[in-house]
């Protein structure tokens, strides 16, 4: 029982940058095959992780494209051999301008987030089920805190995400059969380029942090950290199941005492 994952192929969409680039990083570290997906992938992880001897390859491709998706986890499946592990974690959200209330909020922000952060979901798992015939397969997908408990201005996100959080409910009754566990972390926030700019000034940070319970930002590693254990021999009974990393966040407190 441990947290190895030598000869394990696992496979990252959004792996070039904040959550996915850490969880690139330590599974690779772990012993891991990595398939780093990316929309444009730029091949500088992949250098530089090949050099340090790691069995890492690229794959550039649009999670909210079927026939991308398709092609890709094909191509990733003749490469390794197999897929035992798949994170979906691409993503997008508007940033700070564009967040506004449901009937200001743009038709086309509203159609890009449900596709990628939705649709992704399901066309890259769909694409890569029929690779995961090992032995503690898994799914995890990225959802966010915001998929529990919607944030004002952001319908769009907190609708793909609390999608994304049924979906996999839904593909681990249905995939528990075949020995494929489905599981989701759901980052409170976490500090990456974005979140730095949203939160840069300090007023904003403090309202922010006041409002979680351990008074910061969580960082890539701890969310990658909780990858590698639902992905592990640890966890091998838990499928369906939905993990917060947010410092308390959604304990459900309120910012002040009464
Ligand atoms: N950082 C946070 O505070 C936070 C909070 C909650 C949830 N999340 C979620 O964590 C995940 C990782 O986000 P992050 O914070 O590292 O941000 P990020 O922007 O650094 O990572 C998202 C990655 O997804 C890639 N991507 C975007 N559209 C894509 C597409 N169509 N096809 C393939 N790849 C695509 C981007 O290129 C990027 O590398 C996302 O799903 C995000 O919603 C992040």
């Amino acid at each position: 029982m441990n947290m190895d994952f030598t000869n394990k192929v696992v496979v990252i969409t959004g792996a070039e940058g904040g959550i996915g680039e850490a969880m690139v990083r330590q599974f690779a570290e772990a012993g891991a095959k990595v398939a780093i997906c990316e929309l444009k992938c730029k091949g500088e992880l992949e250098k530089e992780l090949t050099a340090a001897g790691k069995e890492v390859k690229s794959f550039s491709f649009d999670v909210s494209k079927k026939a991308e998706a398709l092609e890709a986890m094909k191509q990733i499946a003749e490469t390794f051999g197999r897929i035992d592990v798949l994170i979906n974690n691409a993503g997008i959200n508007v940033g700070p301008d564009e967040r506004k209330t449901v009937e200001h909020f743009s038709d086309a922000w509203w159609d890009a987030i449900l596709r990628v952060d939705l649709d992704g979901v399901f066309n890259c798992s769909k694409a890569a089920i029929p690779y995961m015939t090992g032995e503690n397969v898994s799914i995890l997908n990225t959802s966010s805190i915001t998929g529990m408990v919607p944030l004002r201005n952001q319908c769009a996100f907190a609708s793909a995400k609390a999608g994304v959080i049924n979906l996999s409910k839904a593909m681990a009754l249905e995939l528990a059969p075949k020995g494929i566990r489905v599981n989701v972390i759901a980052p409170g926030t976490i500090g990456i380029e974005v979140t730095n700019k949203l939160w840069q000034d300090n007023k904003a940070m403090e309202g922010l942090l006041s409002h979680i319970p351990m008074a910061r930002q969580g960082k890539p590693s701890e969310i990658a950290n909780a990858a590698l254990f639902l992905s592990s021999e640890m966890a091998t009974y838990i499928t369906g199941a939905v993990l917060p990393v947010d410092g308390g966040w959604t304990c459900g407190g309120f910012a002040r005492n009464f």
